[in-house]
């Protein structure tokens, strides 16, 4: 077994990544940073594995984590190039410091921050006309504990989100449910996740074309318990975690559990 080996379905890698929020100040940044690419070094892996540090932490991090295949971006950006946009960052910027990944449109900047399905929609684009891969986040609210209401509210979420994204351009979506986020939060019963995403799916297969590849993600309260039960879904590419991901030895112990459950589904196989 490697650092967090194993194979995955699909022909590629299952996606394991962590948004560090607003947490790690320089120095937890380098130390994970360095963690992470000792074990990279060590590892053979089929997981696909990203970090999104603050802005100000992009830069070290994705300077250490070169060649290591472990992935580096931005938990947000700006839609426009250039400007006068006191506090923001456009995706050149980001460019310019070596992110390759940008979140967009988490509950939390479209809670506190006033982030709408049009400006996801504008960020997409300006994460695409850049060349950086748009992580798109979904979800339905608290007050939408019904299956089909929630499928309903994320569908309009990544219809708008997805509206001018070329079929051939590579985007992810998360389907986070806001009720899951968070040190309130309570993880999603896998059956529902499997639900929804399949449903997504099959919507982006109408809205993008049978041959866009859309790489599908699940994302709340994730941790080192549950997140077998989440891999093993049919219809997850990954998983995208907070909390329990926040150190490298928590991000490790997760791509350890998947890495574990697909050596068994591939030892039934
Ligand atoms: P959590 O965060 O894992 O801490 O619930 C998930 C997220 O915000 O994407």
């Amino acid at each position: 077994m490697t650092a967090w080996g194993g194979s995955r379905k699909g022909e590629s890698g299952f996606l394991l990544g962590t948004s560090w929020k607003m947490t790690h100040r320089a120095a937890d940044a380098t130390r994970d940073a360095e963690r992470l690419r000792m074990a990279a070094a060590t590892g053979n892996s089929s997981l696909e594995l990203f970090v999104l540090p603050p802005f100000t932490l992009i830069e070290p991090v994705a300077s250490r984590l070169t060649g290591t295949g472990v992935r580096v971006g931005a938990q947000n950006v700006h839609w426009e190039d250039f400007g006068a946009f006191t506090g923001e960052v456009s995706a050149p910027m980001l460019v310019d410091v070596g992110a390759t990944i940008v979140e967009i449109g988490h509950s939390e900047r479209r809670t506190w921050f006033g982030e709408t399905d049009e400006t996801v929609r504008l960020k997409t684009d300006a994460a695409l006309r850049h060349g950086l891969l748009p992580l798109i986040c979904v979800g339905e609210p608290a007050e939408i504990r019904d299956v089909g209401r929630a499928l309903e509210h994320v569908s309009n979420q990544l219809r708008i989100a997805v509206r001018d994204v070329p079929s051939v351009a590579e985007i992810w979506v998360a389907y986070e449910p806001v009720w899951a986020i968070g040190e309130h939060g309570k993880p999603a019963n896998p059956e529902l996740v499997e639900e929804i995403l399949a449903a997504l799916r099959h919507l982006l297969g109408d809205l993008r074309g049978p041959q866009a590849r859309t790489p599908l993600l699940y994302g709340g309260s994730v941790d080192a318990q549950n997140a077998a039960a989440f891999a093993a879904l049919p219809s997850a590419d990954g998983l995208f975690v907070g909390r329990a991901a926040w150190t490298a030895e928590g991000l490790l112990e997760i791509a350890a559990a998947c890495a574990a459950e697909a050596s068994s589904a591939n030892s039934q196989a």
